[in-house]
Parts: structure tokens; sequence; C-alpha cells
């Protein structure tokens, strides 16, 4: 199994804003979905809490450090599995036995699991009329960015309509479009 975080980054900084996403691009969540499809997710609550509906075809595992019982009785939990720690996330993705298990965010979700990685799949996205200065911004994790700087061997990028998507590996990647 591998694991893999993905997310989208404006301005090569802010993920997100007043708890949600700070990119809504159909495009950027056509590529999430088939780069997550029959896969595993590990996000937490407030992520999960912020997902318009349940994604399909996918187990996602929710962190939350609140009572399980509490949580599985909320009835538009858009969670497969809830566990209260992040040990207790990866055994159970592991358990699942899926090829890849993506973090999925928030910043917290990335920040925990940023030593587990073996690669990023970042969309980038860049605005120059965005405020950086407005409050309620979230940012892409330090670990995330330091990973990106020490851990990386290969990036390979490719294009979508709206954006570019960033692929950082560890090992050599076995499919290539155009190395940089
Ligand atoms: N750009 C992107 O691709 C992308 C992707 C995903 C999310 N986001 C954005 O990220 C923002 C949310 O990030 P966030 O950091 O505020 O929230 P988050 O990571 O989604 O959720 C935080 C919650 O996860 C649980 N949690 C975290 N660490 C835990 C641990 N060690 N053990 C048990 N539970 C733990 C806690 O839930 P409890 O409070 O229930 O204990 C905590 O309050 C939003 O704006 C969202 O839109 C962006």
């Amino acid at each position: 199994m591998q694991i893999f975080a993905i997310y989208s980054l404006l301005n090569d900084k802010f993920i997100g804003r007043n708890n949600d996403l700070i990119i809504k691009d159909k495009y950027d969540l056509q590529h999430f979905k088939s780069e997550t499809l029959g896969n595993t997710i590990i996000m937490g609550r407030k992520t999960v809490e912020s997902l318009p509906k349940r994604l399909k075809n996918r187990t996602v595992i929710m962190l939350s450090s609140q009572e399980r019982i509490k949580l599985q009785l909320l009835d538009n939990l858009k969670a497969d599995l809830i566990v209260n720690s992040p040990r207790e996330a990866i055994n159970l993705a592991y358990t699942l036995n899926k090829n890849k298990v993506f973090i999925a965010g928030g910043a917290s979700i990335y920040d925990i699991f940023a030593d587990l990685l073996d690669g990023i799949i970042e969309t980038r996205f860049y605005r120059n009329d965005f405020d950086s200065n407005q409050s309620g911004l979230i940012e892409l994790p330090k670990s995330i960015k330091n990973w990106k700087e020490t851990k990386t061997k290969h990036i390979v990028v490719s294009e979508l309509e709206s954006c570019v998507v960033c692929r950082f590996f560890k090992e050599n990647p076995s499919q290539s479009q155009s190395e940089v």
C-alpha cells in the first residue's frame, strides 16, 4: 500500500478558507475523484464535515478525538469509519488492503502524516487578484513543504484544463509524462 497526500494549492501557499476549500474547480474535483476511486481516504473531522456529500466508491476514514459513539449517531456523517488516532487510521487502512491510501486533509491531517508519505499529488492554481491578507486562510503545513524539498526524487508534471498537476515521488515513478 502506498500513501499519498492529495490537495489543491493556491498561489503556492493556501489550501483552505473558513473551514472550506479555497479552490472549487470542476476539473480539480474530477481529478480528485479519478485519483482516489477504489481506494482509501483519510480525512480530519472538519474536512469530512465540509464535504457536500458522501464520496462514492471510496472508503473514508475520519479522524476525531471525540467519542466514537456520539459521532456515529450523527445523521449525516459523510465518513465510513471513525478512528481516534493517526496510528489507528493507518492500521485500518492497511487492513482494508487497497493499493493506495490518500491523505486528503485538512491541514492538521497533512501535517500528521507527512513523514509517512510515498508521494504527493498537488494541483496548482494561481490567482493574481487573490487577497492573501484576508482572514480565515489556511496554509499548507510546513512539514509538507519540507517533504517536497527533502524527500522528492522525481516530479511528474501534467496539465488539466484549469491547473497544473504536480506529482512528487520518493521513488522512480513507473508512468511518466514530463519530468522536471
Ligand atoms: N486544498 C485542499 O485540497 C484541501 C483538502 C482538504 C481540506 N482542506 C481544507 O482544510 C481546512 C480544514 O483543515 P483543519 O486542519 O482545520 O481541519 P481537519 O484536519 O480537516 O480536521 C481537524 C480535526 O481532525 C481531528 N484530528 C486531528 N488530529 C487528530 C488526532 N491526532 N487524533 C484524533 N483526531 C484528530 C480533530 O477532530 P475533533 O475536533 O472531532 O477531535 C480535529 O479537530 C478546510 O478549510 C478545508 O477546506 C483543503
